[in-house]
C-alpha cells in the first residue's frame, strides 16, 4: 500500500481560507496520511486563502465562476485531483462538473444538516438564521457533495451550544472552532484513505 501515491486534493475556497488552514495543520501533524494537498482553487480573485496557499508552497489558481463549465475540469486533469474538497467555496458548481465525483467530493457546512441549509445558506446567513429560530444547539456538518445543494450523504457532524448573547460572529467563531476545525480534517482523511485504498 505504501507504494501507492497519496490521494491529491483540491481544496475549493472563497474567503479567508481558515478550514484550508486547519487541512495543512492536519497535513503537517500527520494527520492527513492518506491525502496530499495539491491545488488550492478559489472564485475571489482576492481571497486570504489564496495567500495562505501559496505562503506553504501549495499551487493556487483564481477561476471566474463563468470560466468553471470549461476550464476547471482541464484543471483538475492538468494536477491529476482524485478528490475535491469544499472548503468555504460559497459558490454552487455545474452539475456536469459535480457528478465526475460522485463519492470524491465534500463539502463543509457550518450548521447540524438538515437545519439551515439548501441554497442561500452560507457563512455569516447560517447563523443569523439559527440564532432567529432561537436553537440552542447547532454545529458543522461535512457531507459529499452531489447535484442537490446540501443534500449528499453526511459523513460528519458535530454539535455546539449556543451561548446566551451570542451574536452571528461569536457562533460562527465557536462552530468554526469547536466542530469545523475538528471535522474537515478527519472526513478528508477518511475519504483520502478510501480512494487510496481502492487502488490496490
Ligand atoms: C465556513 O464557516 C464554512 O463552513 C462556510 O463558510 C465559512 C468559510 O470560512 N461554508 C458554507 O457556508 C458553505 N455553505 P473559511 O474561508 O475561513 O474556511
Amino acid at each position: 500500500m505504501s507504494a501507492q501515491r497519496k490521494t491529491r486534493v483540491a481544496v475549493f475556497v472563497s474567503g479567508g481560507g481558515t478550514n484550508l488552514q486547519a487541512l495543512i495543520d492536519a497535513r503537517d501533524a500527520g494527520q492527513l496520511p492518506d491525502g496530499e494537498i495539491a491545488l488550492v482553487v478559489s472564485n475571489k480573485k482576492d481571497a486570504g486563502a489564496l495567500d495562505r496557499a501559496r505562503r506553504y508552497d501549495i499551487p493556487a489558481r483564481y477561476l471566474r465562476r463563468k470560466d468553471f463549465a470549461e476550464k476547471l475540469e482541464p484543471l483538475m486533469r492538468e494536477f491529476e485531483i482524485d478528490m475535491i474538497v469544499l472548503a468555504g467555496f460559497l459558490c454552487i458548481l455545474p452539475e456536469e462538473f459535480t457528478r465526475l465525483y460522485p463519492r470524491r467530493m465534500i463539502n463543509i457546512h457550518p450548521a447540524l444538516i438538515p437545519s439551515f441549509c439548501g441554497e442561500g445558506m452560507y457563512g455569516l446567513h447560517v447563523h443569523e438564521a439559527a440564532l432567529r429560530r432561537g436553537v440552542k444547539v447547532t454545529g458543522a456538518t461535512v457531507h459529499f457533495v452531489n447535484e442537490i445543494c446540501d443534500g449528499g450523504e453526511i459523513l460528519l457532524q458535530k454539535a455546539v451550544d449556543v451561548l446566551p448573547g451570542d451574536t452571528p460572529e461569536s457562533l460562527q467563531l465557536r462552530v468554526m472552532q469547536q466542530a469545523e476545525w475538528k471535522i474537515l480534517p478527519m472526513a478528508a482523511e477518511m475519504v483520502a484513505k478510501e480512494i487510496r485504498n481502492e487502488r490496490i
